[in-house]
């Protein structure tokens, strides 16, 4: 591919050398070490990464000062943001996102060159995660009303909200480097914390656009946002025992090891989506093209890099060749090109280590027994490695137990029911599932088991987290607290009320208060 067939409005004309971190209110300078960003995406004869700029590498430092901000903005519960009228806090989230739409052609850009992600569904990425602020600032207000009022029982009064917990550190995943982040920062802010947010490994130049927008949305140190390494930052972050909220999407190793590093447990709230091995189960009487497509998206949406993606198939024998000839040849007809190409819907690979990662898997899965039963399974270029469909898998293999993050879909036989059944109880993971089936005698039963090891059965129909109003959670290792616009909220708070004994001179100051609307806390008025 040479540069002029990348579309205009896709070029990179200039590089990013973004020098700026946000801390307290300030978009301060960088003079120390940085870390050059690139893309795997080539555009030159001859492959050669293409270079997108550079990020900072702050210190130690800088995250001491993050969380020195976030702390002073909270200010023991006492701070201006904390304390804000919910009416207030949104006319700031709502300042946040007009500005944010204005940048999407830039960020639907970066998202393109710094991870890979076609066309179609970084637009999606980007008009979803605006939805999502709107979302919450509705569903904050539903909540808003809910709560103004007192509840009596037993002769006391209680006023009854949801309040902050204090200092949240957000970090998000490089797959979804806006939308899962924002997912977590928008609720957390909304609900009155501060944070300190630190973008993944990948997808960082995309925030450039939206620093300013954070900047002058929020009061100062309400959002602060650092640049380098998670264990230069984030640990001794940890160390302090100041974060109140962990709010992490990403590995479980990354996640113990952060909570292991707080010295105050019981402080520490952790809200959590971590990986999984999502199986699809295909019954005999699966109407076997919805299945095989549902199955391709599952498997291989932005390459298999989603943590709802389905990472292990698990095919009736009585079906299995019938599916492995049709899911083959579908597997083989699927378009690979730059995320920009009409139609691709397999991409760049964004890290330069997954297609030997990917390799390993085969290697392995080969070495005890499996096939490659694709065509194009496995074909490399300098940038991607071809999906390749693996059989029979069996649990003497890293496949069957690693959570891929790629391009390579292991498959599994069962005559039994029990057997599917027997290893999603026995996985480290619990998110979701996929059931291919017609007869509701079969599904019935076997729906009402499924509902017990995972937190979503999709009928006839490939993983995935949306429509974002739905619950978002797992057992085990798959995570923890729940994530949808409603629950968010809920996971970014707690509970707390004024309770009073209902008596003339309780009654008398709760009236003056509520009258004179001298408390942001008590107060029965409600927006609409
Ligand atoms: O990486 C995990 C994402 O939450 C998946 O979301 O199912 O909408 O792709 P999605």
């Amino acid at each position: 591919m040479d540069f002029h067939s990348i579309p205009d409005v896709f070029k990179i004309k200039q590089l990013i050398h973004q020098k700026k971190y946000l801390v307290g209110g300030a978009l301060k300078d960088w003079n120390g070490p940085t870390s050059e960003v690139f893309s795997t995406i080539s555009t030159t004869p001859d492959y050669a990464p293409t270079l997108l700029g550079s990020i900072p590498l702050l210190e130690k430092e800088q995250a001491m000062e993050a969380l020195e901000a976030a702390s002073i903005a909270y200010n023991k519960g006492q701070g201006l943001w904390p304390t804000m009228k919910v009416a207030d806090r949104i006319s700031c989230m709502e300042k946040f996102v007009t500005q944010m739409k204005t940048k999407r052609t830039e960020v639907v850009k970066y998202l393109m060159w710094e991870i890979g992600k076609n066309l179609k569904d970084s637009e999606k990425e980007f008009d979803r995660t605006v939805d999502y602020i709107y979302d919450t600032i509705d569903d904050y207000k539903q909540l808003d009303r809910t709560s103004a009022k007192f509840h009596k029982h037993s002769g006391v009064y209680a006023h009854i909200r949801r309040g902050p917990l204090g200092v949240v550190l957000c970090l998000g995943p490089y797959n979804y480097p806006l939308n899962e982040t924002f997912a977590l920062l928008i609720p957390a802010l909304i609900m009155g914390n501060t944070t300190i947010f630190k973008p993944a490994k990948l997808g960082v130049l995309l925030l450039t656009p939206l620093m300013e927008a954070f900047q002058n949305s929020f009061p100062k140190g309400v959002v602060n946002i650092l640049f380098g390494r998670g264990r230069t930052l984030a640990s001794p972050i940890m160390e302090t025992g100041k974060i109140d909220v962990l709010a992490l999407i990403g590995h479980s190793n990354s996640a113990n090891a952060l909570q292991n590093t707080h010295p105050k447990k019981n402080r520490l709230r952790i809200v959590l989506g971590l990986e999984a091995k999502n199986p699809a189960i295909v019954l005999p009487d699966a109407d076997l093209d919805l299945a095989v497509k549902e199955c391709i998206t599952g498997t291989l949406s932005f390459n298999g890099q989603r943590c709802t993606a389905l990472k292990i198939l698990y095919i009736h024998e009585s079906i299995f060749e019938a599916f492995r000839d049709k899911f083959c040849t579908e597997v083989d007809a699927l378009n690979f090109g730059n995320p920009w190409e009409e139609g691709a819907m397999l991409t760049p690979l964004p890290e330069p280590n997954k297609p030997d990662y990917i390799q390993g898997l085969i290697d392995d899965a080969i070495s005890k027994g499996a096939k490659v039963l694709n065509r194009k399974g496995g074909q490399r270029t300098e940038n991607y490695i071809y999906p390749s469909v693996i059989y029979p898998v069996d649990k003497s293999m890293n496949v069957y137990h690693e959570e891929q993050f790629g391009p390579v879909i292991p498959i599994m036989t069962f005559s039994d029911i029990q057997k599917p059944l027997d290893d999603m109880a026995e996985s480290n993971y619990g998110q979701q599932v996929s059931v291919f089936g017609k007869d509701t005698k079969t599904l019935a039963p076997l729906i009402d088991s499924l509902v017990n090891l995972v937190c979503r059965v999709n009928l006839n129909s490939s993983c995935q987290r949306g429509p974002d109003v739905f619950p978002f959670t797992g057992r085990k290792d798959s995570a923890f607290s729940t994530l949808s616009v409603r629950d968010a909220l809920r996971s970014f708070s707690i509970r707390t009320f004024v309770a009073a004994k209902d008596n003339p001179y309780n009654s008398e100051i709760l009236k003056e208060m509520l009258e004179e609307k001298q408390s942001n806390f008590i107060s029965t008025d409600y927006l609409l």
